[in-house]
Order: C-alpha cells, then structure tokens, then sequence
C-alpha cells in the first residue's frame, strides 16, 4: 500500500520512533561534510520528490531539497501559481499526471481536504508540507529536537501558548503517540481542534485547557508557540490584543523548570508571541529545532518508501 504522511497517525508512534532513531543515526553519521554530500549509502539514488508549495516556505522548501540531495535523490520545485493547479487544473488530475513523473509528492497548501484529495488520486507517497489543519513533518524534528537536548518524551510536560492552530494539532496528536502531557493556554475564541484533543486524551494523555499562561507554564519541561497570524489568516487587531498575556517572555519562562526548552518553528514575530530575551536566551533550541527539519525529512521520506 502507498505510503502517505498526511498526519502522524498514517505512520503510528512505533514507525516515529524508528524515523527519530534513523535521524539521530544519519545526522551523526556525516557530522562535518559538506550539506550537499549524499549519505555514504544514498538509500533514494534514482528517486525524485514534487515539491508543490501555494504557501510561502524557507524551511520545509530547503530542507526536503537538501534532504532529497543527501539521501541520493533529486527534488523539483513547483510554485502553485506557475503550474496549471493555479488555473484551475484539478488536484486530482495533477496527482494523476505528477504520479507518472515522479516518485512522491511534498504539498503546502490551505485546505487538508485537497492535502487528502491528493493523496487519493496519487499512485505515490503524498506528504502534508502544512496545511491548515495540521503539520507533522515540523513535530517529527520538534520530538527529535526534545530527545537530543535530554527529555525523554514519555511523561513530558510541555506547555502551548498563543493560537490553536496548526502545528498546536499535530503537538496534541504526537502527545496522544508518545504519552506526553500537553498544558494549551490560548485565549477565548482561539481554541484549537477538539478531535486532536479527545484521540490524545483518548490514548492516555493529559491534555489540559485554561486561559491562564502562567498556569501552563509552571514546571512544564517544554514550552511552545508559534506565530498568532498564520498564512492566510487576517491579521486582526482584537486577535493580536488576546493573544498578549500569552506571549512568552523571561517571567513565564521562570516558572518553567529550570532547565525547561524553547521551542518555536519559525519564522517568529519577535515582540509577539516570543521576546527577543526569550528566543535568543539560553533556553531557546530554536536553531537546532530548524536543523532538525533535514534530518527529520530524511526519515519520513525514507518511511514513504518503505526504508523504516
Ligand atoms: N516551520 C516551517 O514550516 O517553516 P517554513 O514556513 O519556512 O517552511
Ligand atoms: N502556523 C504557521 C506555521 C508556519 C510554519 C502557519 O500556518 O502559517
């Protein structure tokens, strides 16, 4: 059966564990070459992957590319508004046509139904690059993230502030297959999806709502949030003033346990959801996290093609 990734659960917590252990294995394996070196073993020479971006990218772009490149395979970039999907081409037509061409389809866009219509119509593995719903190629490097700076994942405590949004999904969905405990605090009005919500807590986790930061924060390991105006999005002014109390600054970050992380997939508003002192400060593992897309690419991909 093809392999899709359109959320965490298509691959299950044991085949993430596996994509994590395969990162952490690869990435140390070519520590100091140059980026654009193949892995010694080039485990996709002769694969190509479609990357079809209707939304604005610098990290999932580049890394898929540069994963593509050192795993041995080649990567072609696609620009919604260039190709005919643009002018009113059907998507399940384009998964027909780029399925003749290529070995599997990376997509950005808006809505995950057409993420799901992709995939469908697609005779090759589909990856979700984000869409509104949901982004788990991001939490795939955010759990690798965690577990190299020394958090086992089982029993985490982290803490979500700001929006409900996308990337808060796949957090709440990577909670429910790993059995860490999510703290959301976001502000009236902004609540993220409840059906993320109720699968994690119905796979054991804790995951608690309230509309007090600094409750969430207090002793968490992990705190996280992401931009209030995602793609897409209005920027509102009621919204920006809602989500104040949440952001994340050195006070909340105090309450944290002392050796509590940061983490943020970027890009950031700094002045909005995170103080320059907060992502630039000791705690922050931004940069790693942003590297960790590659390695985590890598994986997935790898997955895709039945390699993990
Ligand atoms: N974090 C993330 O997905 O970044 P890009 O929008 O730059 O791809
Ligand atoms: N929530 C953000 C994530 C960007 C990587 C957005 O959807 O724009």
């Amino acid at each position: 059966m093809t392999r899709h990734f359109l959320n965490l659960a298509d691959a299950g917590g044991d085949a993430i564990a596996a994509m994590l252990n395969d990162a952490m294995d690869r990435k140390a394996a070519r520590q100091g070459w140059p980026k654009g070196k193949a892995d010694a073993d080039a485990p996709l020479a002769g694969h190509t992957l479609a990357m079809v971006f209707e939304k604005n990218s610098t990290r999932t772009r580049t890394s898929f590319e540069m994963a593509m490149k050192q795993l041995g395979g080649d990567s072609i970039f696609m620009a919604s508004g260039q190709m005919q999907l643009g002018r009113g081409e059907s998507i399940a037509d384009t998964a027909r046509v780029l399925s003749r061409y290529v070995d599997a389809i990376m997509i950005r866009t808006d809505d995950h139904a057409k993420v799901e219509e992709l995939a469908h119509y697609a005779s090759v593995p589909v990856i979700n690059g984000l869409t509104d719903l949901s982004h788990p190629c991001q939490i795939v490097a955010d759990l690798l993230t965690i577990t190299e700076h020394g958090k086992p994942l089982p029993g985490l405590e982290l803490a979500w502030l700001g929006d409900g949004n996308n990337v808060l999904n796949s957090v709440v969905e990577a909670a429910g297959l790993f059995k860490f405990n999510v703290r959301i605090a976001v502000p009236q009005g902004y609540d993220s999806d409840s059906s993320f919500i109720e699968s994690a807590r119905a796979a054991g986790s804790n995951i608690t709502q309230t509309r007090d930061a600094a409750e969430a924060v207090n002793g968490a390991d992990v705190i996280v949030t992401d931009t209030w105006v995602s793609m897409g999005q209005e920027h509102a002014h009621n919204k920006m003033a809602a989500m104040m109390p949440y952001q994340v600054n050195e006070q909340l970050m105090a309450m944290a346990k002392a050796d509590a992380k940061f983490l943020h997939c970027l890009p950031a508003h700094r002045g909005e959801e995170v103080t320059d002192a907060v992502i630039d400060g000791p705690q922050s593992v931004i940069w790693d996290e942003a590297e960790n897309r590659l390695h985590a690419q890598k994986s997935i991909l790898r997955w895709c093609f039945g390699q993990l």
